[in-house]
């Protein structure tokens, strides 16, 4: 079975030219024994960062304390997925609000990683990720007239709990008319396509 998670975190939910594409492409690649857990992360949100979490997070508090009740289902959301996909929007340069939060709950200290005098070292176990990221401008090569600071932070964060194994996807000039959708939508979808096909070749294979 190939156990995937699909966080979607934009307001536009699922009219999303990105999430569209990501379950248009789960759908074509044909998965054997495919589950899906969907996540509208504005849809359906979590609730934000509290004091209770903020002091359990930075003292020796249990696992199963209720403080750690929606960290806990996140992360083990995230631990029983083979395959992670990622749908987000640029907002303001970087992660829309909705994402940050998820990222707030899942890196967490002793669970999620842990601290040592190199570091952060993760605990999660890598899985191919896939991330869409959809932009009204352009935020990659040289028509980027903004600076990108979601795609590093997003794969900074992503490895600081030990999942590197990670493909960008941009959809840009989201704001320019149909046929500049169609043309971002249509680039993305054959690198998505080529990259989720050689990850489960290579699942397949081992
Ligand atoms: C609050 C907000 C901030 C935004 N900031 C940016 C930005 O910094 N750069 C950019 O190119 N587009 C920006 N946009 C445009 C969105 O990225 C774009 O409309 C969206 O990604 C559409 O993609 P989707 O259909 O896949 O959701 C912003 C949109 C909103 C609502």
């Amino acid at each position: 079975m190939t156990r995937i998670l699909l966080l979607n975190s934009g307001p536009h939910s699922e009219a999303s030219h990105g999430y569209k594409l990501a379950t248009e492409t789960i759908a074509a690649a044909q998965i054997d024994n495919a589950r899906i857990i969907e996540r509208d992360l504005v849809h359906s949100p979590i609730p934000p960062i509290g004091r209770e979490y903020a002091m359990a997070i930075t003292s020796h508090t249990p696992h199963d304390d209720q403080a750690f009740a929606w960290s806990e289902r996140l992360i083990v959301e995230l631990e029983q997925s083979d395959m992670l996909f990622i749908v987000t929007p640029m907002h303001n340069f970087t992660v829309p609000a909705s994402l940050k939060l998820w990222l707030d709950y899942v890196i967490r200290i002793n669970r999620s990683f842990n601290s040592t005098p190199h570091g952060k070292v993760g605990l999660m176990q890598d899985r191919p990720t896939f991330i869409l990221v959809s932009s009204g401008g352009f935020h990659v090569g040289e028509r980027a007239k903004q600076l990108d600071f979601l795609t590093p932070y997003l794969r900074y964060a992503l490895a600081s709990i030990g999942i590197k194994d990670v493909h960008f996807f941009p959809l840009e000039g989201l704001v320019f008319g149909p046929e500049a959708v169609s043309k971002a939508v249509e680039e993305a979808r054959l690198q998505l396509s080529a990259k989720l096909s050689a990850a489960l070749a290579t699942s397949t294979a081992s």
